[in-house]
């Protein structure tokens, strides 16, 4: 069976997750190109998958007027060039694999399926939650009917505070202006792809969101605070301070990737971190002062046209990482902890007024949300392959609905409308 050729674009983090790969499986996938802007992440690419310099391109244009070397695509760009460099590859015959969010904006959104389906090529989102055990076990129970119909989904989404600091704070995505994603989309587009996805690929109709933020802002400075953690008096006593990074590496990948001149994020020493911290224009500033322009919590539900409804709370600056969903169903419930790998399965005893609870622990799954990256790129290559859908696949079809519903949600908080999503999606308030 062929062995799927891959372009990498953007070998950092998620690059160079699903290149990994083709160290694991050099049957099913090789990586014969990589683009890269930056000098180290493509020297890196180069070396770890042994190409020749005249397959590795520093940008999207240089690698477009090279010769076709590969079938697929496997984009990981940041957000707000997903659309420029995904729409031109139909036409040229490759597949993709495109990292979330795919775009901002509904127009975009449709034009970029609808390309797809018109050179009759594969568009799969990088919905990796799809593919961990937890979520794909949730996927089972509710498509089995054992607990009957839907009736309700209600998720939380708490993002702890090293990683909604050296991501939505002080990282990459801390400003919708300059990476185009709202915080919805940027953090819970993949929650909002699970409420569909779990509800059958039924159509979401009306959507309502409330955003604010209160927590991260300049009325909460301490009077005496400096602009950067490392020259504050508060630098050892405030929970959001740079200086804790100093001393702890779980951030490193996100924060130092690109951050140091020639080092990788796994080079840095602590004196290049403290030097960052103190030159960068976003990395090193006191987490109330900006420049980030994004909500740090936010309150959605949704209808759905079969009448299911859904609420997803997301909370930014929390103690504990976790993805929480309750599902009810007419003859029993599902509640989980995503980062515990638990299920809690209820079930009513009429006789007794009461219900059989069963426990479900989905084992050590792996890493990489959850086992979900290796999964993914997995499933997306023996697509290629064969041909042969999984119950996870995130083609394109099954994966608009819980972008528009991101979308709309942002919408409707920036507006303060509900937003209804017509049957040629479209997003219009009320
Ligand atoms: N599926 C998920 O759960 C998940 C998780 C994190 C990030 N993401 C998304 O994946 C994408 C990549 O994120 P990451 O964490 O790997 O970022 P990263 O900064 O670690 O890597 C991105 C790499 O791409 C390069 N790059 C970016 N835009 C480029 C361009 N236009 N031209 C040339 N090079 C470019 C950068 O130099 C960098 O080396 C983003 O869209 C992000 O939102 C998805």
């Amino acid at each position: 069976m062929k062995c799927i050729k891959v372009v990498i674009f953007g070998c950092g983090n998620r690059g160079n997750m699903y290149g990994e790969f083709s160290k694991e499986k050099p049957h099913k996938m090789k990586v014969v190109q990589v683009v890269d802007s930056n000098k180290t992440a493509l020297e890196y690419a180069k070396n770890y998958y042994g190409l020749s310099s005249e397959d590795c391109f520093n940008s999207f244009s240089d690698w477009l007027k090279a010769p076709k070397k590969a079938d697929a695509v496997i984009n990981c760009f940041m957000d707000q060039y997903h659309i420029e460099t995904t729409m031109p590859l139909f036409k040229m015959g490759y597949d993709v694999l495109l990292e979330k969010p795919i775009c901002n904006n509904p127009k975009e959104l449709v034009e970029l399926m609808n390309e797809s389906k018109k050179y009759n090529k594969t568009l799969m989102v990088c919905h990796v939650l799809r593919y961990t055990p937890f979520y794909s076990k949730i996927k089972k129970i509710i498509d089995s009917k054992e607990l009957g119909e839907l009736v309700s989904l209600e998720m939380a989404e708490h993002v702890y505070i090293p990683h909604m600091m050296s991501s939505y704070i002080r990282g990459k995505w801390r400003s919708e202006n300059e990476c185009g994603s709202p915080m919805i989309m940027a953090k819970c587009c993949h929650d909002t792809d699970l409420m569909c996805w779990l509800n059958n690929g039924e159509k979401p109709e009306y959507i309502s969101s409330f955003g604010e933020r209160s927590v991260f802002v300049p009325k909460n400075k301490p009077s005496d605070a400096a602009d950067k953690c490392l020259t504050c008096p508060h630098m050892k006593d405030c929970q959001y301070s740079c200086y804790w990074y100093l001393l702890n590496t779980a951030q490193d990948p996100i924060v130092f990737n690109n951050a140091v001149e020639g080092k990788r994020y796994d080079e840095v020493t602590v004196e290049d971190k403290k030097k960052v911290f103190l030159e960068s224009d976003s990395l090193g500033k006191c987490a109330f002062d900006g420049p980030q322009d994004l909500v740090d919590h936010q309150a959605t539900i949704v209808t759905f046209k079969n009448g299911v409804t859904a609420s997803l709370n997301m909370i930014g600056g929390t103690s504990y990482p976790c993805r929480t969903i309750h599902i009810t169903l007419t003859s029993g419930e599902i509640f989980g902890v995503f980062e515990e790998n638990k299920l809690t399965i209820r079930k009513y005893d009429k006789e007794h007024f009461s219900r059989e609870t069963k426990n479900i622990y989905l084992g050590n799954v792996g890493i990489g949300h959850g086992g979900g990256d290796m999964r993914l790129i997995e499933d997306f290559i023996d697509y290629l392959r064969t041909g042969k859908m999984s119950i996870s696949q995130t083609n394109i079809d099954t994966s608009i609905d819980g972008h528009l519903v991101g979308m709309a949600a942002d919408l409707s908080d920036k507006d303060r409308k509900t937003v209804y999503l017509s049957d040629d999606r479209h997003l219009e308030e009320r």
